[in-house]
């Protein structure tokens, strides 16, 4: 990880693109959460739609499969009524052997303003922004980083606690494959929780030095201690070797069942970024327990990618220029799309707050 947890962490260091957790000073991530309480609102409108992207274009490449991620991120850009393009790789000239970066630049010779890129190798995105002047979003490269899971999941720890300081979080399972743990790790420590890495050595990076955590391979000693217990995916398609004895084996010491469920404060949220392996990481049961806040990380992941999206192309780019802050709500920024009705003349960048209650 290239910004150690521990580090202070008080400027951007990438104004343009999102392209890991480090990228995001802690006072811009608490920007982004707290932008992200408005546009929770706004998807509650009965038209949940605001002008603010209206005439920008943002374009989501994704060269590995993801169901949620995409979705999100277009649904996110169609509520900010941006143009959207879908490049599936399936259907594209890279199968003809087009590289990256060819297909970039016939991309952008369309007119783009932001590129969402998932990749299985790490480093495709960074290389990206250095291609082009769009701005990337990084939405997963390899076991390096996934930066808008870590928002959304750091904003519903956050709605349900107040606070993620002082809180306690297991992160519990295939540790040493997982940009979301990677990115997790560091987006709860800087908002000031206590973060668990919970695995057998096999599933732990070859060393956790760099990171402010602590490490047990004893899920049963943690469980009665946590606030979040946030489980990851066994990600079978990224082991190259037998990590684990069986599944089963993986299952009888760190799959939260029922009976381990029983020994959490009922309380202890019970989270997963999805798609769940059930009856591996996770009892099906134990999915649909109340405190299992799973299809609402995917409701924070749509409003966490707007803000994001409105931050890196709004007129609330305060990450790159120091323009107007959205997240102090001016009067005069919200307006939701069906009252607009001046046929898209007005400043397509700003939502605006009037007539948006119904
Ligand atoms: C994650 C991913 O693709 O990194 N899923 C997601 O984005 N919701 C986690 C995973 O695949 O295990």
């Amino acid at each position: 990880m290239s910004n150690s947890s521990s580090t202070k962490r008080t400027t951007a260091r990438n104004p343009h693109h999102l392209l890991a957790v480090s990228d995001l000073s802690t006072d811009e991530i608490v920007e982004l959460l707290d932008l992200t309480d408005t546009f929770v609102e706004v998807g509650k409108r009965q038209i949940p739609k605001v002008p603010a992207l209206r005439g920008r274009t943002v374009v989501s490449l994704f060269f590995e499969d993801s169901t949620r991620t995409r979705l999100s991120f277009e649904t996110a850009a169609k509520r900010l009524s941006a143009d959207t393009m879908s490049f599936a790789v399936s259907s594209s000239s890279v199968n003809k052997g087009e590289s990256v970066r060819d297909t970039i630049e016939t991309i952008e010779a369309m007119g783009i303003d932001a590129v969402v890129v998932r990749h299985r190798s790490s480093g495709v995105p960074v290389q990206i922004s250095r291609w082009t002047d769009a701005a990337v979003i990084n939405a997963g490269d390899g076991w390096h980083q996934h930066p808008t899971q870590a928002l959304l999941d750091a904003y519903t720890v956050r709605s349900h606690l107040g606070s993620l300081e002082g809180r306690h979080i297991a992160i519990i399972g295939d540790v040493r494959h997982s940009r979301v743990a990677r990115s997790d790790i560091e987006i709860f420590t800087a908002l000031g929780a206590k973060v668990t890495l919970v695995a057998p050595p096999t599933l732990l990076p070859f060393t956790t030095e760099s990171w402010d955590v602590e490490v047990t391979h004893d899920l049963d000693s943690v469980l009665g201690d946590i606030d979040v217990c946030y489980l990851l995916r066994m990600q079978r398609e990224r082991m190259d070797e037998a990590l684990v004895p069986s599944m089963r084996e993986y299952s009888a010491d760190y799959g939260v069942t029922m009976r381990r469920a029983a020994k959490m404060r009922p309380e202890t949220l019970i989270m997963h970024p999805g798609p769940m392996n059930r009856g591996i990481e996770i009892a099906s049961e134990v999915a649909e327990l109340p405190n299992a806040v799973i299809t609402e990380q995917v409701a924070n992941g749509v409003a966490v990618r707007m803000a994001v999206l409105f931050m890196l192309l709004g007129s609330g780019r305060h990450l790159s220029n120091g323009q107007p802050d959205v997240a102090q709500g001016t009067d005069d920024m919200l307006d939701d799309e069906a009252s607009d009705s001046d046929g898209g003349s007005q400043a397509g960048n700003e939502l605006d707050t009037k007539g948006g209650q119904r």
